[in-house]
């Protein structure tokens, strides 16, 4: 029987992790999680993939925190991955202006902590995945390939780039095979309900069960490559795969305006935008990125991807899960289980 591969996660309680821990799993790797410390489960969209260590599961979890080089040190030294994927972040871009420091000590210095970390415990026979953002390309503009230049606008965006060029810089100072996966916006069932397309799709179910009436929000003329989170992690095992270490981007060469993805969502529902959606000058950001269209032609020529999930089905897929989460929520209301939670004012 073939020895199963080891892959280390950070990151994998978000939604790519888990989208990826599930893909791994399924192609037999035994995947290790590095998960922070909170005083609440965060676990939830991999609970369903955790079984008990003492029975031998195939997933498993370790805390560490990215602002902490010693323990992931210490993971890494214990675990002994071939391959390392890196979607560890302080990943809202809206929130990086409020925290900046924080967003860069995880972001920046938490990526070249795990590189430093890397070389020190196995300069070559690790393989390293970097979670790039099309963020870092900012306002330069479109189509944006491997070859556009970065110019970011945000402390999120800035702190990319510096752990891109680090990625780059370690692979050709150390030989690393160390990659970056430049990914533009990819959403899911499982994405933070902070993100426009899950923000939208949460209160258009709400408001249509009665929950919610209102949505705010801010720059709805920003337009975004909007793909299916499931397919983009199989670009990045795709990536650990190549003999040599390249980096790539991953896009589904689509753009669709928020203002779209609104009306789509709502549309759905039958319901009427106008109605319900009202500027929130909160949700402006200082500097915004107004359009991101990829061009991926290089990983499909080269790693042989293209998405599978178009932006009608993602749209569905997304409406129709919260809609059942909507009802969920209306059922144990009605049951007098507890008030609607207010989440019509989060960021
Ligand atoms: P996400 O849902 O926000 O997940 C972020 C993950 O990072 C969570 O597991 C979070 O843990 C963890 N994390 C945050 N701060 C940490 C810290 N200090 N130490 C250790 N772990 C920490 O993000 P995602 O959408 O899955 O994105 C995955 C990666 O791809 C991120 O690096 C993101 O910046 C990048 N990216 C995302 C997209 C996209 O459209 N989704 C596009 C391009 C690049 P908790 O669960 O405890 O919060
Ligand atoms: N979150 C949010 N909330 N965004 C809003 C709102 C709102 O109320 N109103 C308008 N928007 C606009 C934002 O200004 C932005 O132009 C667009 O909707 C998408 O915002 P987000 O869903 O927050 O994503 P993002 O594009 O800023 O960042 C995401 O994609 C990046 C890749 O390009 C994140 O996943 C990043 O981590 C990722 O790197």
């Amino acid at each position: 029987m073939p020895v199963a591969k080891v892959a280390l996660l950070t990151g994998i309680t978000g939604q790519d992790g888990s989208y990826l821990a599930e893909y791994l799993l399924a192609l037999g790797y035994e995947v290790h999680g590095v998960v922070r410390r909170s005083s609440l489960f965060n676990t939830q969209r991999i609970d369903h993939m955790y079984e008990d260590p003492h029975e031998g599961s195939a997933m498993r979890l370790h805390f560490g925190d990215l602002t902490d080089g010693v323990t992931l040190r210490r993971i890494l030294e214990a675990v002994g991955p071939e391959e390392v994927y890196h979607l560890g972040a302080q990943s809202h871009v809206r929130v990086s202006f409020d925290m900046p420091e924080y967003t860069v000590e995880s972001v920046a210095l938490g990526t070249l902590r795990l590189l430093e970390a890397i070389r020190d415990v196995d300069r070559t026979g690790i393989r390293f995945y970097q979670a790039g953002s099309s963020e870092m390309f900012g306002a330069a503009p479109p189509p944006q390939s491997e070859r556009t230049p970065f110019y970011p606008r945000s402390p999120y965006a800035c702190a990319k780039v510096f752990a891109h060029h680090q990625v780059v810089n370690y692979r050709e100072a150390y030989g690393m095979f160390a990659v970056n996966g430049i990914l533009f916006n990819h959403e899911s069932p499982r994405r933070g309900e902070t993100f426009l397309t899950r923000k939208a799709t949460r209160a258009a179910t709400r408001i249509k069960l009665g929950l919610q009436f209102t949505l705010y929000l801010g720059n709805t003329r920003a337009k975004r490559d909007w793909g299916y989170a499931g397919d983009y992690v199989r670009a990045m095992h795709l990536m650990l795969q190549q003999d040599q270490p390249e980096d790539f981007v991953i896009a589904t060469g689509s753009t669709h305006s928020v203002q779209e993805w609104v009306h789509a969502v709502f549309d759905r529902l039958g319901l009427d935008p106008a109605d319900h959606v009202r500027e929130d000058p909160r949700y402006f950001r200082p500097t915004e990125v107004d359009v991101l269209l990829g061009d991926a032609s290089k990983a499909r020529e080269r790693l042989g991807w293209v998405p599978v999930v178009g932006f009608d089905e993602l749209v569905d897929m997304m409406v129709t899960s919260d809609l059942r989460l909507a009802e969920r929520e209306r059922l144990l209301l009605e049951a007098g289980h507890r008030e609607p939670p207010a989440i019509e004012s989060r960021a």
